[in-house]
């Protein structure tokens, strides 16, 4: 396939691997470019721009092919040294940057003298204008079925992708929900360039997690996913289990006075011990209403090549043969 994505990233499939915290390591990036896709590397999940540094290093020696690294713009008490991790990227030789959560126009500047590419993670219309406006390359459209942090207007991607087809000039991928080939030949009538998966990756060989992570998302259903923080307007969607049924009791009980003190516990510092200890009611983490549709680990190559050699099969055959 070739699509605009597949053009202006220099890649084979169009396909993404989204920024995952404690799960974008440089193992992840590296099999999914060795695939044909686009492998990213989570920037905060490295302590510190040093550290990046090393695991775009890691990542060199894993991979010759283009890979990306996601900086996420996410509230928080003290702001990480974000200039810090743009030199890292842009020093490191990444010409490929995801960025999500806020507006990332005050660093838009230096990564553009530098050449980067910016796909910038949009939850609604509006903010995907805006991001066309201040000159990032491609968006990733994340409907409310994503994992993480779906926004606030709660649009899936069969209403939100049209949506943005019809007001975009710039290339968008579609992104939550993203599970197989059908995704991937949906997204693409509905006017997406390609597909951004999230939770079917932490589902493969090379996902450097814990094996109960992948057991968990093997056994869940579509039905088990939970939206949380949503009193505090941060809303993300995770995995049910006991912290989260947990924090859902404390947002039942304080209502409007929920503040984020009170679900430290729950939320603060726990993804190294699920996502690396395998201690899966640590805390809240997130993961996708797809969970429903995965149902085997394989190698992020089998993966790519099954999902782009199904997409041919239901277009060729299944597709051509309907229209008379
Ligand atoms: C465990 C996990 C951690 C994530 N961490 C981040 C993150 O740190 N930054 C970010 O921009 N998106 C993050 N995401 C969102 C993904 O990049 C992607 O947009 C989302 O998973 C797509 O939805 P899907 O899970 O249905 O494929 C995370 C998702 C998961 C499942």
């Amino acid at each position: 396939m070739k699509t605009a994505i597949t053009e202006l990233f220099g890649i084979q499939h169009p396909i993404i691997q989204g920024g995952m915290h404690y799960v974008g390591f440089a193992e992840l990036a590296a099999a999914v470019s060795n695939a044909g896709g686009l492998g990213i590397i989570t920037g905060l999940t490295q302590k510190t721009p040093r550290d990046l540094t090393a695991e775009i290093a890691r990542c060199h020696e894993m991979t010759d092919k283009p890979f990306g690294v996601n900086l996420t713009f996410l509230p928080t008490v003290t702001a990480p040294d974000y200039p810090g991790y743009i030199d890292a990227i842009i020093d490191g030789g990444v010409r490929i940057v995801e960025t999500a959560g806020r507006n990332p126009q005050e660093h838009l500047p230096r990564l553009k003298a530098a050449g980067c590419k910016i796909i910038h993670k949009c939850t609604s219309v509006r903010h995907s204008l805006k991001a066309q406006t201040i000159g990032c390359d491609v968006i990733s459209v994340d409907g409310f079925e994503c994992g993480g942090h779906p926004g606030e207007d709660d649009i899936p991607n069969m209403i939100l992708l049209p949506r943005a087809a019809d007001e975009l000039d710039i290339p968008f991928v579609a992104s939550g929900g993203m599970a197989d080939a059908r995704s991937l030949v949906a997204s693409l009538a509905m006017g997406a360039e390609g597909i951004n998966m999230g939770t079917r990756f932490i589902a493969t060989q090379e996902a450097p997690v814990h094996d109960n992570v992948k057991q968990a998302i093997l056994a869940a259903t579509e039905l088990d996913t939970r939206l949380v923080m949503r009193p505090l307007r941060n809303t993300e969607r995770v995995l049910n289990n006991a912290a989260v049924e947990r924090l859902l009791d404390k947002e039942r009980d304080l209502g409007a006075n929920l503040k984020i003190q009170h679900i430290m516990d729950e939320v603060a510092g726990v993804y190294p011990k699920i996502m690396q200890n395998g201690d899966l009611d640590a805390g809240v983490w997130s993961c996708g209403m797809v969970a429903g549709l995965i149902n085997d680990i394989p190698t992020c190559d089998e993966l790519i090549q099954r999902i782009m050699s199904e997409a041919e099969t239901l277009i060729q055959e299944r597709l051509i043969s309907i229209v008379v």
